[in-house]
């Protein structure tokens, strides 16, 4: 059995070292990606504080589509020309969003999030997905967050086999059916 070992969230820096180490340990040999993006996601979800959301979005042909996650269930399909996913999909750069309700074309998943991060799954130049951290507390994020989150999702993409994973083409969904505008 896998133990999370839980850490002092106070010094970022030391506390993303310390999640690198652990994520490390829980990828180990796995190269599935579906199973590392799944494992990735809980052990956010679990060791980060005030986090209300945690998971991916993978690129299936022009959209993201809903992928791994914890938290509330959330919308499945979203344009690149939406929301701060698609903002950070689009600019291939992490986005973080300190206030939701000002960023323009945020997509409300869950009315308690208020702050928000996304950082885009790049392997070569090729954009394979995003991952989403939501907060229910305003200015969450700050660029420590960033920075660290970036080195843990170049972990899992180096790490992972992404040949099953975020290539599909699926043109015949254009619509986000559950997804919000705010
Ligand atoms: N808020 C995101 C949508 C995804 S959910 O937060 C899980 C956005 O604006 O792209």
């Amino acid at each position: 059995m896998f133990h999370l070992r839980h850490t002092d969230a106070t010094d970022k820096p030391a506390l993303y070292a310390d999640l690198r180490q652990q994520l490390d340990a829980l990828i180990g040999d796995e190269t599935d990606g579906l199973a590392n993006l799944a494992n990735t996601a809980a052990l956010l979800f679990e060791l980060l504080p005030d986090l209300n959301w945690a998971g991916f979005y993978l690129l299936r042909a022009d959209e993201l589509v809903l992928g791994p996650f914890q938290g509330r269930v959330a919308c499945v399909r979203i344009a690149l020309s939406r929301g701060v996913c698609g903002a950070s999909a689009t600019r291939r750069e992490t986005v973080v969003a300190p206030d939701v309700h000002a960023f323009p074309g945020h997509i409300a998943c869950d009315a308690a999030s208020r702050s928000e991060v996304v950082v885009p799954l790049l392997r070569d130049d090729a954009l394979l997905g995003v991952l989403d951290l939501d907060s229910p507390l305003a200015g969450r994020f700050d660029s420590d967050d960033a920075r660290g989150l970036e080195a843990l999702v170049a972990l899992l993409v180096r790490r992972s086999d992404w040949s099953r994973l975020a290539t599909g083409s699926d043109p015949s969904r254009t619509d986000s059916p559950n997804c919000g505008v705010t």
